[in-house]
């Protein structure tokens, strides 16, 4: 059966324009930044979990990038990005599922990033967040990369009408723990297409 959570999530990309949405992102500057600092080769395996129709994956197959793997709760939100990519599509690995409720996450092969831009937040209760890191512990190779970008302390207190749970870099480093080394993170204030900003934190951590 269909969860409230998909039917909202389907419903926010359903209904609108993407490029209205509260969270669109014309350049998704930082994340690319963070990724080509990592020097990953082009084969690398780079999981974007909750990507949305994030343009960050016509972004990364411009650049050469081969094992894409795109997921989301909302399978509206992936018809929409798949639509926008048109053949590049195929270049990329779908997949709809649930980070609080992983089935086909939880199969896949290991992976040399996750990327995970403005979902993380949406985990308000405490067993949400330790199925999403308990995921993100299995599936990330030593040596592998985990970018995390989140509404920061300062951030606003919900999104898309649902509460969300801010965070800093040292919340993040103790849900992530001791494997995974903090690389580098910043503050980043986000302009939504409303003109209204969000500030964001992100940071990128390598797994040893
Ligand atoms: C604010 S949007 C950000 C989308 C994208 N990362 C971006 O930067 O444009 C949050 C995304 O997380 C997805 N999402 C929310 N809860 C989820 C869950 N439990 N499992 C997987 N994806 C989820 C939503 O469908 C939505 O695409």
């Amino acid at each position: 059966m269909e969860s409230d959570l998909k039917k909202h999530w389907d419903s926010a990309y359903g209904n609108n324009e993407i490029t209205k949405l509260g969270w669109y992102e014309e350049d998704p500057k930082p994340s690319l930044q963070l990724i080509q600092n990592s020097e990953l080769p082009k084969d690398a395996r780079i999981l974007n979990v909750g990507v949305g129709t994030s343009k960050l994956i016509d972004e990364l197959i411009n650049l050469g990038f081969k094992n894409i793997i795109a997921s989301d709760i909302s399978s509206a939100a992936l018809d929409k990005l798949q639509t926008r990519l048109g053949s590049k599509k195929n270049n990329v690995h779908w997949v709809v599922d649930d980070l609080t409720n992983p089935s086909f996450l939880s199969e896949i092969d290991p992976v040399d990033l996750w990327h995970d831009r403005a979902v993380l937040h949406f985990f308000t209760e405490e067993k949400d967040q330790n199925t999403y890191f308990s995921l993100l512990k299995k599936l990330v190779k030593i040596n592998g990369y985990v970018i995390i970008s989140t509404f920061n302390t300062e951030g606003a207190t919900t999104c898309s009408g649902l509460q969300v749970h801010r965070y800093n870099k040292d919340m993040l480093e103790n849900k992530l723990g001791p494997d995974f080394k903090l690389i580098d993170s910043f503050n980043y204030n986000y302009t939504m297409p409303s003109g209204d900003t969000r500030p964001y934190i992100y940071t990128i951590f390598k797994r040893f």
